[in-house]
């Protein structure tokens, strides 16, 4: 397999996107090197800037783990976003990104992926990417981290652990960086920008055809208790809903889940 490095570029993907996509953000930085996009947008950052690196040193990913950032090979990056007001099923925002990032991946001919609740993209029961996200005060600023695998070298890739994938190993071939970026704005911003008046049928509708724990007996552990039922989408809050074997429902709002997901 060959791997070029095409630098990530504000004016190649600025070609890329839309009119109504340019209009709603404000900045789109590219860095060499920052230690996380999602620190940098919390601390300098306004209202529709996007951040990019080429690499971070200090790459955040959820529950405090590190978030392997090697040079030149995947995306980073982090979105603010404003809301006011704040919408109230605000907790939802981050499985509404992921419905974005699948979208736009489906935009970008890759098939085949799905959203592990509540927001990791997996191909093939493996890791293809994962999403961050951060407030800042009020609610009322949001910055918004994507970290997707695109053309990982397996040794820039051997200390993460757990399998992951990359959208060079599912296409076979190196993907333009600068296309993928563009494509996850448009189709973020979009989902942005509805978000306030969600459409809850809708989303249930989106979510259930990403769902890649529906139906899937599973063992999740959220805080002291583990637990084991049958994952069975999400409620109205975006709380993962699971039957268990006793036939009662438990919905719970922040878990770690396992599941096989070979598919
Ligand atoms: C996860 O643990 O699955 C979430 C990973 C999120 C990583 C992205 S990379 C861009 C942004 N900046 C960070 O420091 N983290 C997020």
């Amino acid at each position: 397999m060959s791997f070029t490095v095409e630098p990530l570029s504000a004016s190649n993907i600025g070609c890329h996107l839309d009119t109504a996509t340019v209009l709603a953000l404000h900045g789109l930085y590219v860095f060499p090197e920052v230690d996380s996009t999602n620190a940098w947008a919390l601390q300098q950052g306004v209202c529709g800037d996007v951040c990019l690196a080429e690499q971070q040193s200090a790459g955040r990913g959820r529950r405090g783990r590190q978030w392997q950032s090697p040079w030149g090979a995947n995306i980073y990056l982090s979105l603010r976003w404003c809301f006011t007001p704040v919408p109230e099923h605000l907790p939802l925002l981050s499985l509404v990104t992921g419905l974005a990032v699948a979208d736009a991946l489906e935009d970008c001919a890759i098939h085949g992926h799905g959203l592990k609740w509540p927001n990791d993209v997996y191909y093939d029961g493996k890791k293809l990417g994962g999403i961050l996200l951060e407030a800042v005060g009020s609610q009322a600023h949001v910055v918004i981290g994507i970290g997707l695998n695109v053309n990982m070298l397996p040794e820039a890739g051997a200390v993460i652990d757990q399998p992951w994938t990359s959208l060079q190993q599912i296409s076979g071939q190196s993907v333009d960086r600068n296309a993928v970026v563009a494509a996850i704005l448009q189709r973020l911003v979009r989902r942005l920008q509805d978000f306030p008046c969600l459409d809850m049928a809708q989303f249930q509708q989106d979510w259930q055809q990403r769902d890649l724990l529906q139906g899937r007996e599973v063992q999740v552990h959220s805080g002291r208790e583990s637990l084991q039922g049958l994952a069975s989408g999400v409620d109205h809050c975006g709380q993962l809903r699971i039957i268990l074997h006793d036939g009662s429902i438990k919905n719970l709002s922040s878990a770690e889940v396992s599941v096989r997901l070979g598919m």
